[in-house]
């Protein structure tokens, strides 16, 4: 897709629709006074009320030089910031692009900064994905082709703002076919391949640590999940590093679950649904996504990402219930439950990035179905063991419209994950699900500041929404990128 900026009144913008948002409970705003005729008998029809979501077009508006005029609902004023700014651009583009509409112009009004340019180029670009590459002859998709933003001139700071839009929203968009990929074309090795190539093209550092390395290593945890599978496992590892030396210390760490399949293995998973599993490595591809908008964006502090791949399967060589296997960091953890696999290969790669030199530690992950019954679709769950490492990451990730439930990780928990036979136990139970597997996470951080990030609820929309397609959201990208920005 094309931007361009246009610092021309609305009426001169030459496009296929130019849209404009307007309020619940407000007058026509002043953009719409040559076409007020057509805004005041919407508005006296009660079909158009403003709401967030609705939508109405003007063919052939008289004064205009675009083929349609299109009024989109903003909501309430007072509660329409960035966040909202995107999600109705890419409400606009998902209904506008469906009646064939190549070229859109947005306004973005008085008042409205360079974040607001920035987060209306990110709707745009999310709201044009469609998870259709295998679909061969019904194509769901007719993209966008061109985005643009009637704006006041303002230096470079808007051109600056929507290249970074387009940066972030195309890394998110990569992650989001990452994890739409089915797991028979992205197996562990296949994904360090999609990794080792973003990385050439972005000039980043990457390596990829096979099973024998990973043996030498010790990292029996990750290795005891892989090994029910034909296909072997890969401990992704990207670097990016600022051009000039930091003024701090500081190194940041994101880990992202990889397991490309997960059936469960021989505590295996019903079949109802089980297809959704090759999304449970989108954790692994956020934090992919997030270093290639990194890699453009260029931050001041280092960041080093982690992708533990494996597939979870059931086999002759599977692990068993009852197995006990060895970690990175020595501790021994009895396997009640093979499906409890995610915390396994993590425990590992978290080791394994303190021990290059991570000062703080993120990890995302989609970890539990019980983080599902806690917050549903809409919160990621966020747990950590530094209060002021998670209220920044959160703060962050509220101006990226990525919502987050602070959840509780009190001493309490720990007592779940005790074992009979080993260190402890990969499960704590039925009750507090996502809680005891931070808990078994946290057990291998020690005091590095970590934030661990329940997304199997956030990662994947079962059905379409208004501003975004069914299937995978690429949740976590943009707040990765822009906390590691903004350090
Ligand atoms: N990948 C799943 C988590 C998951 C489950 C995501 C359902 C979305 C829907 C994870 O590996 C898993 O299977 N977790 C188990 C843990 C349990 C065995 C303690 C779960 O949540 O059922
Ligand atoms: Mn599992
Ligand atoms: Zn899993």
């Amino acid at each position: 897709m094309e931007f361009k900026l246009i610092y021309q009144p609305l009426d001169r913008a030459e496009a296929d629709a130019v849209a404009v948002v307007v309020f619940e409970e407000e007058p026509a705003p002043p953009e719409l006074k040559s076409a007020h005729a057509w805004f005041d008998e919407l508005r006296a029809s009660a079909e158009f009320t403003g709401k967030t979501g609705e939508l109405s077009i003007l063919h052939q508006p008289q004064k205009f030089a675009a083929k349609r005029l299109v009024a989109a609902g903003g909501g309430k004023r007072a509660a329409f910031d960035s966040a909202a700014l995107r999600r109705a651009v890419a409400t606009s583009v998902r209904a506008l692009k469906q009646k064939g509409i190549k070229r859109l112009a947005w306004v973005l009004a008085a008042g409205h900064t360079a974040a607001d340019a920035e987060a209306a180029v990110e709707g745009a670009v999310l709201g044009n994905f469609e998870p259709d590459a295998y679909k061969t002859s019904t194509k769901e998709s007719k993209p966008l082709e061109e985005f643009h933003l009637i704006a006041a001139p303002n230096g470079a700071e808007l051109e600056e703002a929507v290249e970074r839009g387009r940066i972030l929203a195309e890394a998110q968009n990569f992650t989001r076919d990452l994890a739409n990929e089915p797991a028979n074309r992205l197996t562990p090795l296949l994904l360090a391949e999609r990794a080792r190539a973003m990385a050439a093209e972005m000039a980043l550092e990457c390596e990829v640590l096979d099973q024998d390395r990973m043996r030498q290593l010790g990292m029996g945890a990750l290795l005891g999940v892989a090994q029910g599978s034909a296909e072997p496992p890969a401990l992704i590892v990207v670097r990016y590093k600022p051009a000039t030396p930091p003024k701090t210390s500081d190194h940041l760490g994101l880990v992202g679950k990889g397991v490309t399949f997960d059936t469960g293995g021989v505590s295996i998973k019903p079949a109802d649904g089980m297809e959704k599993m090759k999304y449970d490595m989108s954790g692994g591809a956020a934090v992919l996504g997030a270093m290639k908008a990194i890699a453009q964006l260029k931050p001041a502090i280092p960041v080093t990402a982690l992708v533990p791949a494996v597939e979870n399967m059931v086999g002759g060589r599977a692990q068993r219930p009852g197995d006990i296997v060895t970690s990175l960091a020595g501790k021994t953890v009895e396997v009640l439950n093979t499906d409890a696999e995610g915390r396994l290969i993590l425990i590992d790669a978290l080791t394994y990035a303190q021990r290059l030199g991570c000062t703080h530690l993120i990890d995302a992950a989609t970890l539990t179905g019980a983080i599902v019954v806690a917050l549903g679709y809409v919160n990621i769950g966020a747990f950590t063991n530094n209060e002021d490492l998670l209220a920044r990451v959160m703060a962050v990730a509220k101006t990226e419209g990525e919502k987050m439930w602070h959840m509780p990780l009190d001493d309490d928990y720990k007592e779940l994950l005790k074992s009979a036979f080993a260190d402890m136990a990969n499960i704590g139970g039925r009750w507090g699900g996502a809680i005891s597997a931070a808990w078994f996470l946290r057990e291998f951080v020690g005091e590095t500041p970590w934030v661990h990030l329940d997304i199997a609820g956030t990662a994947w929309l079962d059905d379409a929404k208004p501003y975004m397609a069914k299937g995978p959201t690429g949740v976590c990208v943009r707040t990765f990128a822009k906390l590691a920005m903004g350090w």
